[in-house]
């Protein structure tokens, strides 16, 4: 970009201002004290002239480009995700608590979300980085990482573990608040996730770089049959969906992270308390289905016919052998369902 190179010219030119305006002093064997003072403004005018110009335009690791907006996530949520009353309950609070600027936290925020494919957990992690970042998701602070592509081999463990260890404090120093999102976390190898541990834990604030800002969210399938089997059972028992708790689920979560395949397996990570909040993503019903359909229709500002929102769920929805009642895919494949039928709707 033109203007990033002029911008950088003129950061050049400063500096070498600066570099001059200081030699003068020194050939003028004026006494260090105002060299040192001249530096310091320097760098502070520098500060804010910088703030005042680049960063209104480009990203920066400051409040403009990460607003962390709660109430945008909170209607964003409201509006689109459906059937997680969970998520709605546990993780806005944590991200409340943890974004204010007084929190007393001692360490990043850690949050490992669980369940099958479809229910919602890499999409409300997307939402999230839309809420903190100006830029989103695509902002240069959020570092997603997915287990298939990018840590598929176990014998390459030792190079993974090192890749992230490396890219964590990197991107730390850089910038505290970035976000790191780990999909996929169950076709990770096992102790891929043992040198985060140190870092991580409050324990280890290394070297002058903060790391008490940053969150790190863990996307895993892993458990997520338990989950509808848990929930089933507590349905049948007269528990109603909505009633229930985090407790119910949490430390099977925790339980079966630890103990089933995949990246988060006899990690020192579960057993160093280093996650805060295991999340369950509750398998869907076709009543869920039935309000993704409806809020995706929406975002076409299309008012469907029932019949048109019949069409798309009786195309697009299995129902699990076990139970008959949950959506073995979820909302996943709405999107595509609905274009086509929009699509027809159009045609002339
Ligand atoms: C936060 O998001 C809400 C809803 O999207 C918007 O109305 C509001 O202006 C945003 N606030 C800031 C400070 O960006």
């Amino acid at each position: 970009m033109p203007f990033t190179n002029a911008f950088k010219m003129i950061k050049f030119r400063f500096l070498l201002l600066i570099v001059v305006i200081n030699s003068i002093s020194i050939v003028n064997c004026i006494e260090p004290i105002s060299i040192g003072i001249a530096a310091g403004v320097g760098a502070i005018g520098f500060g804010y002239f910088k703030s005042q110009t680049y960063c209104r335009l480009y990203e920066c690791c400051d409040d403009r480009s990460i607003p962390g907006n709660m109430t945008k996530l909170y209607e964003s949520l409201s509006q689109t995700l459906f059937g997680q009353h969970m998520v709605q309950q546990h993780v806005m609070p944590a991200l409340v608590a943890h974004l204010k600027s007084d929190s007393p936290s001692r360490k990043p925020l850690v949050m490992s979300f669980h369940g099958t494919p479809g229910t919602g957990k890499s999409f409300v992690a997307d939402q999230i980085a839309q809420a903190l970042y100006v830029e989103g998701a695509k902002s240069k602070y959020v570092h997603k990482y997915l287990g298939r592509a990018d840590f598929a081999h176990p014998g390459r463990i030792n190079e993974y573990k090192e890749r992230i260890n490396r890219e964590v404090r990197e991107f730390i120093q850089d910038c505290p608040r970035s976000l790191f999102i780990f999909d996929e976390v169950d076709k990770m190898p096992i102790g891929v996730f043992d040198t985060l541990t140190s870092l991580v834990d409050y324990a280890a604030n290394v070297k002058g770089t903060d790391y008490t800002k940053a969150i790190f969210i863990f996307l895993s399938n892993t458990a997520g049959v338990r989950i509808s089997d848990h929930l089933a059972e507590l349905m049948k028992k007269g528990t109603q969906r909505e009633d229930t708790r985090l407790s119910d689920f949490e430390e099977m979560l925790k339980m079966s992270a630890y103990n089933m395949e995949g990246g988060l397996k006899k990690t020192n990570m579960i057993e160093a308390h280093v996650i805060d909040h295991y999340i369950p993503f509750l398998a869907l019903e076709k009543a869920h289905i039935v309000q993704c359909v409806e809020a995706e229709f929406q975002r076409w500002h299309i008012r469907p016919k029932q019949q048109d929102v019949n069409t798309v769920v009786n195309n697009a929805v299995n129902y699990d052998p076990k139970y008959s009642m949950f959506a073995t895919s979820g909302c996943k494949t709405i999107e595509k369902k609905v274009a086509m039928v929009v699509n027809e709707l159009r045609a002339p």
